[in-house]
């Protein structure tokens, strides 16, 4: 399984980065705004430090400002893959993006239909989004499992991006069903490396080497 950094936090990406757990990363408007910088810049200094898959989200909402945008950012570097909204005007944008070779994440996905219909739009990959629909009392992660199974029994090739991840065990969950890739925020790779068993046993084991330090 391939874990992205759901940020444009540049330090961020290279802390974890130097963990050498990071796959790709990908960014929305918001994440953009909170950096407070231009996306040209931003993703081109992501593409610096990771070398990796990088989403940047189209801001037309009609299919051809948004065809327009993803020819311009595919210029900022190979490895960037315009991220579209789940619209008709998305797919349309899909399609044609698809036809010239470029890589495409299909995102705002909320249903298996929007995931099937993407995925003939020749999406590279669809960003079902786990925990906004957690958030309204449906089941994120029964979304993945239906758009898994159906990519299986047609031998799809669009990959399934778990995206919306909340907490660690929506990435093992995930991950059992067989999700191509979780992108998630840098606060739940800090969450997936702990463990206060790992802790209490590294603080004995220094302690008790204390003991029989003077003896090296
Ligand atoms: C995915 O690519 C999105 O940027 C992201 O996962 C959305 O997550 P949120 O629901 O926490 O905003």
């Amino acid at each position: 399984m391939q874990f992205f950094l759901d940020t444009a936090n540049v330090e961020s990406i290279k802390k974890f980065v130097s963990w050498g757990v990071v796959d790709g990363v990908t960014t929305n408007p918001s994440l953009i705004a909170k950096e407070g910088v231009s996306l040209e810049k931003r993703i081109k200094e992501i593409a610096e430090v990771v070398d990796g898959p990088i989403s940047s989200e189209v801001i037309a909402t009609d299919a051809e400002g948004m065809i327009k945008e993803g020819r311009e950012y595919v210029k900022w570097h190979k490895n960037v893959y315009v991220k579209l909204p789940m619209t008709p005007a998305g797919l349309e944008a899909c399609k044609v993006l698809t036809s010239e070779g470029i890589k495409t994440n299909v995102t705002l996905v909320f249903s298996s239909s929007q995931a099937l219909l993407a995925a003939k739009a020749g999406a590279t990959l669809i960003s079902p989004f786990v925990g906004r629909l957690d958030d309204i009392s449906e089941d994120g992660m029964a979304l993945i499992a239906e758009i898994v199974e159906i990519f299986k029994n047609f031998d799809i090739q669009t990959k399934v991006l778990a995206a919306s991840i909340r907490h660690p065990r929506h990435v093992i969950d995930a991950a059992r069903l067989g999700a191509d890739i979780a992108t998630m925020p840098p606060e739940i790779l800090e969450k997936m490396v702990k463990h206060p068993l790992t802790d209490k046993g590294i603080a004995a084991f220094l302690a008790d080497w204390e003991k029989v330090k003077s003896l090296q």
